[in-house]
């Protein structure tokens, strides 16, 4: 243990902390609204065919929750089935994902039998991939249920004894995101699961991290309005015993589909502009589209429970960058050049990529993504193989936005 004294807080302690602002900066994503957005016209380019497989995908929606495809919430993830349609529409051996997000194609790439490689910049992302990527033997899913059972006794126990707890002195300026019990709750959880050996402890993190915004005051992942919603004692550790036996049994489903033999995931943490996977006949991957989130920052109390570093001046296309809008929109040109360079270099002779990317808004300005994503493929050397898009009517912005779905092929 430490010595720091900083480092060390009983929930006494916790408790008299005073004085923290009550709000704070969480990114720029208050005013963004996730919901659902309607389908509308289809158009498409290029090989029909293909562009029919991927419209379909486009128009993906409702529930699908197979697997571990349902653990952890992550903002934007593409529709599981739309990644599965996707998955057959471009039949391959391997298959990598540079922005991987929470692992939707990497999960459903698993399924399909393929060699997966995924990264993404953001720390959140690879645990929430890692965690719905993780292939596991009968012997291990029975160790993890035990551990995941272990921490929760152990965390009760914490409560019960009003034992000191360890906590990174990040988290300690958000603590006012949490009512106090489930904030306490949250930190023996914790405790228990940072002096926990184990190979499966970032399973039994991100397990953790599925709770902390759920029981906090913020409204979800991708809003930072506060709600208070009463929550009784023992909430947040029954929350964790029963996500911990839902996810046991998501991860035994993924085992019962991934077909035998097939690799497990290699998943990094990296910037897509400089990906370092070895070469693939496949990427499908969905890009920031330009002004629409702040992936880094969304994370922020994830980043102070588990002190991430967060590289968030290297996130392409953030929300918070199109403030300035012309320089924005032309960092997020230049990176989609570059990104798709990387990807052409990692392509076998022969291989796909897939983008699917749709437009954003910024000041009541439509920004474009179709053609500059297409001239970047060409100046790449790709060639264009189809355009697949739909309209969206967007209840945020009360406007029809495209999205695409763009192929290419690697001579
Ligand atoms: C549209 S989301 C991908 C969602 C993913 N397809 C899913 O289903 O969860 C875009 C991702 O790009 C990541 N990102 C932003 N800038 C990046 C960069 N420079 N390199 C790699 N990933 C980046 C964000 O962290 C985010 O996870």
């Amino acid at each position: 243990m430490s010595k720091n004294p900083n480092e060390y807080v009983s929930r006494g302690d916790l408790n008299d902390l005073a004085g923290l602002p009550r709000r704070v900066n969480l990114g720029d994503a208050k005013k963004r609204i996730s919901g659902q957005v309607s389908a509308g016209k289809a158009h498409i380019e290029g090989d029909l065919e293909l562009g029919k497989k991927c419209v379909t995908a486009l128009r993906s929606s409702g529930e699908f929750k197979r697997a571990t495809q349902g653990f952890h919430a992550y903002p934007a993830r593409l529709h599981p089935e739309a990644a599965r349609l996707l998955l057959e529409a471009l039949p391959g051996k391997t298959l990598a994902d540079p922005f991987c997000g929470g692992g939707t194609l990497l999960v459903e790439a698993l399924i399909a039998g393929r060699k997966v490689f995924g990264s993404d910049l953001n720390p959140v992302a690879t645990l929430v991939s890692t965690a719905r990527t993780a292939l596991l033997s009968q012997e291990q899913l029975t160790r993890l249920s035990q551990e995941l059972e272990a921490i929760h006794v152990k965390a009760a126990q914490s409560m019960d004894e009003k034992k000191h707890v360890y906590l990174p002195p990040s988290i300690l300026k958000y603590k006012n995101w949490y009512k106090t019990n489930c904030f306490d709750e949250l930190a023996c959880l914790y405790d228990a699961i940072r002096t926990h050996e184990s190979e499966l402890k970032p399973l039994l993190q991100a397990v953790f991290s599925s709770l902390v915004v759920k029981y906090s005051l913020r409204a979800s992942d991708t809003s930072n309005k506060v709600v208070y919603i009463p929550r009784k004692n023992g909430t947040v550790l029954r929350a964790f015993k029963e996500k911990a036996k839902e996810y046991v049994a998501q991860l035994t489903e993924l085992q019962t589909l991934v077909p035998p033999g097939t690799d497990p995931a290699q998943i990094t943490l990296a910037d897509a502009r400089h990906p370092d996977f070895e070469k693939v006949d496949t990427i499908i991957t969905s890009p920031p589209y330009p002004g629409t989130y702040d992936y880094l920052p969304l994370q922020q109390l994830r980043q102070a429970w588990f002190d991430l570093n967060m590289r968030e001046k290297e996130e392409i296309g953030s929300r918070r960058s199109f403030k300035q809008l012309k320089a924005a929109y032309d960092a997020w040109l230049k990176d989609t050049d570059t990104w798709i360079l990387s990807c052409a270099k990692a392509l076998v002779s022969g291989g796909q990529l897939a983008v699917v990317v749709g437009e954003g808004m910024q000041s009541g300005k439509l920004l474009r993504v179709a053609k500059p994503t297409i001239q970047a493929a060409e100046k790449a050397k790709l060639s264009f193989v189809t355009s697949a898009s739909i309209e969206r009517f967007d209840p945020a912005t009360k406007m029809k936005k495209i999205e695409y779905i763009l192929v290419f092929k690697k001579p």
